[in-house]
C-alpha cells in the first residue's frame, strides 16, 4: 500500500487479529439471514495493513537458509473487509491523518463496499455520534484496538447503551499497572485522572489500595505512618477491570491474556456484549467462548 507503513505488535498482534477474525466470521454466518443491517466499526483502525519483521532462518536438512525480511500482512480493517458473508457497512476511525489516507486507498480497492472513514479521536466520535434510533434494527461488532489507555469509560458506556454492539476491547493492563503504582504516593494527579477516565470511577483508589504499616516506623518504635499500597497483582487488576465492564455490559467473557506465555501480561483482550436479549447473549457467549477456548488451546502453554 502506498500509504504509510504501519509496524506494531508482535506475536500478540497475530493472536488478537486471529481471534477477532474468527468471531467476525462466526457472527456474519449466524446473523446474515436474520438481519439486513450488519456493521463493523473499527475505532482504532490503523491503515488496513501492517509490516512485520521476519527473522533470518538458518538452513537445515529440509529448508534453505533465509535472510531477515519484512512482510506486509492484513490489519483489522482489511480482515473485516474480507469476511464472508460480507458486512453491509464498515466504519473505520483513526486519529492519524496518514492512517486515514491509507484507509482511503483501501476503500478505493473495494469500490462496491459501503465504507465510511472518520478521522478524529474515537472517543469524541463515538460519544457524540453513536446514539441512534436505528440500532433497533442494526447490529454491529466494534473493535477497540488502541496502543495504550486511550479508550475512555464514557466511550464504553455509550457503546453499551446502544444494546446492539458486540465489542472486542484490547485493554492495556500494562498501562493500568504503570499508572496505578504500588505506592499510592507515587500516583500523581495526572495518573489519577487517567485511571478515572479509563475505569469510570475514582473508587479504584479505595478498592485497589489498602493501608499497611510502615516497617521503618514499627522498627524504630515511632508513631506508625500509614502507607497505602496496591493490594491487587496483575491478575487482581484484570479481575477488577472485568468487574467494572460488567457494570455496563450484560455479558463479559473471561479475557484472553496477551502475550499469552510470557510475563508480564501486557494486555487483556475482552469480549463484551451490549444486547440484553437472551437469544443474543446466548449466541455471543457460545461463539465467544468457543473462539477464546480455541485460542487458549493453541497459544497458551499450561503453567
Ligand atoms: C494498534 S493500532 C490499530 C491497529 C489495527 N487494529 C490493525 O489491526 O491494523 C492503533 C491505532 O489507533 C490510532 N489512534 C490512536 N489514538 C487514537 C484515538 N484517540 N482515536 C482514534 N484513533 C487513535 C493510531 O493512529 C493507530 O492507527
Amino acid at each position: 500500500m502506498a500509504g504509510e507503513e504501519h509496524e506494531f505488535g508482535g506475536q500478540h498482534t497475530e493472536i488478537k487479529l486471529e481471534l477477532v477474525e474468527k468471531y467476525l466470521r462466526a457472527y456474519m454466518s449466524a446473523l446474515r439471514k436474520k438481519f439486513n443491517r450488519l456493521w463493523y466499526i473499527d475505532a482504532f483502525a490503523g491503515t488496513g495493513s501492517r509490516t512485520v519483521r521476519v527473522e533470518a532462518r538458518d538452513g537445515d536438512l529440509f529448508d534453505a537458509p533465509a535472510p531477515a525480511r519484512t512482510e506486509t500482512r492484513r490489519g483489522s480493517a482489511r480482515i473485516a473487509l474480507d469476511v464472508t458473508p460480507a458486512f453491509d457497512r464498515l466504519i473505520f476511525m483513526d486519529a492519524s491523518a496518514e492512517h486515514c489516507t491509507a484507509l482511503q486507498e483501501l476503500k478505493a480497492a473495494y469500490p462496491s463496499r459501503d465504507i465510511t472513514i472518520l478521522q478524529g479521536d474515537a472517543n469524541r466520535l463515538i460519544q457524540d455520534q453513536i446514539k441512534w434510533a436505528g440500532w433497533k434494527s442494526t447490529r454491529a461488532v466494534m473493535f477497540l484496538d488502541p496502543y495504550g489507555m486511550e479508550v475512555e469509560w464514557d466511550t464504553l458506556k455509550a457503546v453499551a447503551e446502544t444494546r446492539a454492539i458486540d465489542v472486542w476491547y484490547l485493554f492495556s493492563l500494562s498501562g493500568l499497572y504503570r499508572q496505578a503504582a504500588r505506592n499510592i504516593n507515587s500516583v500523581d494527579d495526572a495518573k489519577r485522572r487517567a485511571l478515572t477516565r479509563m475505569l469510570g470511577t475514582d473508587e479504584w483508589e479505595r478498592e485497589l489500595y489498602s493501608p499497611i504499616r510502615s516497617a521503618q516506623s514499627l522498627l524504630e518504635g515511632l508513631e506508625p505512618i500509614e502507607v497505602r499500597q496496591r493490594n491487587a497483582d496483575v491478575a487482581g487488576l484484570e479481575a477488577y477491570v472485568k468487574r467494572r465492564i460488567e457494570t455496563i455490559f450484560p455479558l463479559v467473557l473471561e479475557p484472553f491474556p496477551l502475550p499469552p506465555n510470557s510475563r508480564p501480561q501486557r494486555f487483556s483482550l475482552f469480549f463484551a456484549v451490549s444486547n440484553r436479549s437472551t437469544a443474543a447473549t446466548t449466541l455471543a457467549r457460545r461463539f465467544g467462548n468457543h473462539i477464546l477456548a480455541s485460542g487458549r488451546s493453541s497459544h497458551v502453554r499450561s503453567r
